[in-house]
């Protein structure tokens, strides 16, 4: 698969054809005496969300406003154009696309919804495309996650064709974030792909197929990009990218940086008052970023590393090149450096050959590294990947039963995690008001545990914040008086730090 840099001439036909959509919704807008909607509903992880930022930037230059979502609604709800960026990791993640296809059906023939494009992971899969072809007609785009910087251009054609579009490209495009448009999600909160794809090839995972070649972006771009992030008012940054320790970017000179390179330059912006990165693979996570982990008071003291097993045997058939000795000392060099610092994981449970003893083992590992948190996973045969065609696929039963252990295990590291913090005044960073309760609102700490506060109201008094104000992005030192298995809860404890 070739890798191929856009530049300023190759976006221009993108950026023609968005004007020409603007024409077109104008048009339509005027017609029906009221703005065209739009609703993007993202599956997946933070690289999606990243991408669907992308696109609602140029769904919104096309004229188009987002649709209402009324609280506690399921998302699904119909708008003129319906954007599913998909993604295919575990096989519930597609069922889940095609169950919420249907749901669609009625409202296209009704002419509630009068436009349907599917892109994002699962496309890159062909009996995923195939079975739109077949069974889902009304579907008016398909396209693969490469391809999102013509998604103008590939809508423009798909409206003037009137029939269905599906555009598939084998191609593992570099598009510089500056070509595109970007509505962010969080008003404090930028997403910041450093890099694209992944050469690894797990056994089980099918991201070097849908997403490619790792490709990392131009040093200079992305150091542009933090700045005027920075001035923009952007507190917080996360680095993206599958495995964001192998980055290996070029700068203008020509000079090859790294990882830890984007970091120093990242936290040396005092505006921001969190980095983050995600996520990063145990056999290329270097020293020198664990201690300007250490060093650097805005660099979020946690660490996501995944773990997937503890047993040798079974990481060398997932092709996860290193050990599990190898992982601790990792754990154990982050604990040192980053004191008080979160190390959260990713397991799967079930992976085939898996007995008794491995899965032991990895509880074992578990206790051994003591996780803040983890997600787990059970294991997901995919069609393509060379763990599909294992023939020692464990029964369903038994990875259920696993997977409980596993998780009740985990709870319990987790309490003590949060229990740790009770009676500490800690920095959190706000993200709003709590979905449950408008008097409570949520954020993270450095060590990004989740903490649901009260907020004193003599000091919101004092800060001139108005009545019912989310608080987005506001630094306040909160006390932590009370533990849960997933969060903390606490009290503003001092004025907004800013
Ligand atoms: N690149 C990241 C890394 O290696 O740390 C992981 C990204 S992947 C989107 C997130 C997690 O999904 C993986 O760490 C793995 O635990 C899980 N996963 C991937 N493929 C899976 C499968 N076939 N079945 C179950 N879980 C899977
Ligand atoms: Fe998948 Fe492995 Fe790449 Fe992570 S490193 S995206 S688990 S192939
Ligand atoms: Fe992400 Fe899912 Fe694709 S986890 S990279 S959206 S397969």
């Amino acid at each position: 698969m070739a890798i191929h840099t856009i530049d300023d001439k190759e976006i221009e036909s993108s950026v023609r054809a968005a004007s020409e959509l603007k024409g077109y919704f104008a048009s339509r807008s005027s017609e029906l005496g009221r703005k065209i909607t739009y609703n993007l509903i993202t599956y997946g992880c933070q690289l999606n969300e990243s991408d669907s930022e992308k696109l609602a930037g140029m769904l919104e230059s096309f004229g188009l406003v987002p649709v209402e979502i009324p609280a506690g609604s399921d998302h699904l709800i119909p708008a003129d154009v319906i954007v599913m960026n998909t993604c295919a990791i575990r096989e519930n993640a597609e069922d889940r696309l095609f169950g919420n296809l249907g749901v669609y059906k009625k409202f296209k023939k009704d002419k509630t919804v009068s436009f349907i494009a599917v892109c994002g992971c699962m496309m890159k899969i062909s009996k995923n495309v195939d079975k739109i072809r077949s069974s889902y007609p009304y579907v008016d785009l398909v396209f693969d996650p490469q391809q999102l910087h013509r998604f103008p251009e590939l809508m423009l054609a798909s409206v003037a064709v009137k029939h269905q579009k599906i555009d598939i490209d084998n191609i593992d495009y570099l598009v510089e974030d500056k070509y595109l448009p970007i509505k962010r999600e969080r008003r404090f909160r930028a997403l910041l792909p450093i890099m694209y794809g992944c050469n690894n090839f797990c056994s089980y995972c099918v991201v070097p197929y849908t997403r490619g070649r790792e490709r990392s972006r131009n040093f200079d771009s992305v150091r542009d990009e933090l700045n005027a992030l920075a001035d923009a008012g952007y507190r917080e940054v996360m680095l993206l990218g599958q495995n964001v320790n192998s980055y290996k970017g070029i700068d203008n000179e020509g000079n090859t940086k790294g990882f830890a390179d984007v970091l120093d330059a990242a936290s040396s912006i005092k505006a921001f008052s969190r980095v983050r990165f995600m996520s990063s693979h145990p056999k290329d996570l270097s020293e020198e970023v664990l201690s300007l982990m250490g060093e650097r008071d805005n660099i979020e003291k946690h660490l996501h590393l995944a773990l997937q097993s503890g047993s040798d045997r079974l990481l060398r058939k997932m092709n996860r090149p290193y050990d599990l000795k190898s992982f601790l000392d990792i754990a154990d060099s982050f604990r040192k450096k980053v004191p008080g610092g979160s190390l959260t994981t990713d397991i799967i449970v079930g992976f085939p050959g898996e007995t008794e003893e491995d899965f032991e083992l990895t509880l074992e590992a578990v206790r051994k590294a003591a996780f803040d948190a983890a997600f787990t996973f059970e294991f997901s045969a995919r069609p393509g990947t060379p763990a599909y065609d294992y023939e020692d696929q464990i029964p369903k039963e038994i990875v259920s039963e696993r997977f409980a252990r596993l998780l009740e295990l985990q709870n319990d590291l987790a309490f003590k995690s949060n229990s740790a913090l009770v009676g500490k005044t800690m920095e959190v960073l706000t993200e709003g008001i709590s979905k449950g309760d408008d008097k409570i609102y949520s954020g993270r700490t450095i060590t990004n545990h989740l903490v649901n506060f009260r907020a004193d109201p003599e000091f919101i008094k004092k800060a001139g914040i108005a009545d019912g104000d989310d608080l987005e992005g506001a630094l306040i030192p909160v006390k932590i008086e009370r533990a849960r298995p997933y969060s903390v809860d606490g009290i503003m404890a001092g004025d907004i730090i800013r």
